[in-house]
């Protein structure tokens, strides 16, 4: 029997891209499913393509720039099903403008859903988890949480973020039996770059190159559910971009000289 047959997941950006993968790959496996985003029509259409129903699924359709109802979101899903045991932040926007181009007022929306929200989220849910004895938080980073790239600055500041906060977090709460798992896609096939901001605030509208042939967000997902499975602590997902991770951290010169030829699309 799977592991997470009956667990209650709560999904945000379960509207489009990974998170969509992960509504189907968590309704294969059992799971109660809340599924939360800005679009509640197309909540809707992911929950009926899962072959989900009221029964084992709940939406609750919010903005991520705004988690001042986080609490009163968490106390429905206790509501409905008794419990929360896993948390997967990844609803998220990313960026395509120079930082200098970037108003602060983009910036700060840009931290709001991509950092804070996560933060609250988690707060909301967490003290449940610890008066289960048992719970998990998943955080959707990326690879620009582990270095800055062309027209992604406030992007991947705040995907960098994430990783001070989340892993001082584990340390204060894993004893108490959380568990954190930091997720890092490379390029995953989404409407990601389609969505992204541009320094006026609009959609990027377009998909980037490198996204075309990368990864599809159903082998993302699955990626995804081994990780919590296993109970790591990072993984990194992606095809050869990946590498990069690694050659930051043992070749740091090298590094350098290769992401400057890089195509910020
Ligand atoms: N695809 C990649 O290559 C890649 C790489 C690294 C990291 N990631 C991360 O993976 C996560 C999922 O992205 P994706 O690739 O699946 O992209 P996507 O297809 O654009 O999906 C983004 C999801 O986030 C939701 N979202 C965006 N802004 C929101 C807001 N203000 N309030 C509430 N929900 C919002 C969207 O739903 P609504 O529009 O309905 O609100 C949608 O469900 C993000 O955190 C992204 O940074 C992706």
């Amino acid at each position: 029997m799977s592991i997470f047959k009956q667990k209650v997941v709560w999904i945000t950006g379960a509207s489009s891209g990974i998170g969509e993968a992960l509504v189907h790959a968590f309704a294969r496996e059992g799971s109660l499913i809340v599924l939360s985003a800005r679009r509640k029509e197309e909540l809707e259409r992911v929950k009926k393509a899962a072959g989900l129903n009221d029964n084992n699924a709940l939406i609750i359709p919010f903005d991520l720039s705004d988690t001042s109802g986080a609490a009163d979101y968490s106390k429905r899903i206790i509501e409905k099903f008794g419990r929360i045991d896993i948390l997967i932040n990844n609803g998220g926007q990313s960026q395509r403008a120079e930082a200098m181009a970037t108003s602060e007022t983009i910036e700060r929306q840009l931290m709001e859903v991509n950092y804070f929200s996560a933060i609250n989220l988690s707060k909301a849910v967490i003290p449940y988890m610890l008066g289960q004895g048992t719970g998990q938080v998943v955080v959707i980073s990326s690879i620009a949480g582990k270095f800055g790239f062309y027209l992604r600055s406030t992007y991947s500041a705040a995907k960098h973020a994430l990783h001070g906060y989340f892993e001082s977090l584990r340390l204060e709460t894993e004893a108490k039996g959380l568990r954190i798992l930091m997720v890092c896609p490379g390029k995953v096939k989404t409407n990601v770059s389609f969505n992204a901001k541009t320094a006026d605030g609009q959609a990027h509208n377009r998909m980037d190159e490198s996204h075309e042939h990368a990864l599809s967000a159903e082998a993302c997902a699955s990626q995804i559910l081994n990780g919590i499975k296993n109970q790591e602590e990072e993984i990194l997902i992606g095809g050869k971009e990946l590498l990069a991770v690694k050659i930051k951290r043992f070749l740091p010169k090298l590094f350098g000289r290769i992401i400057r030829k890089q195509s910020p699309y």
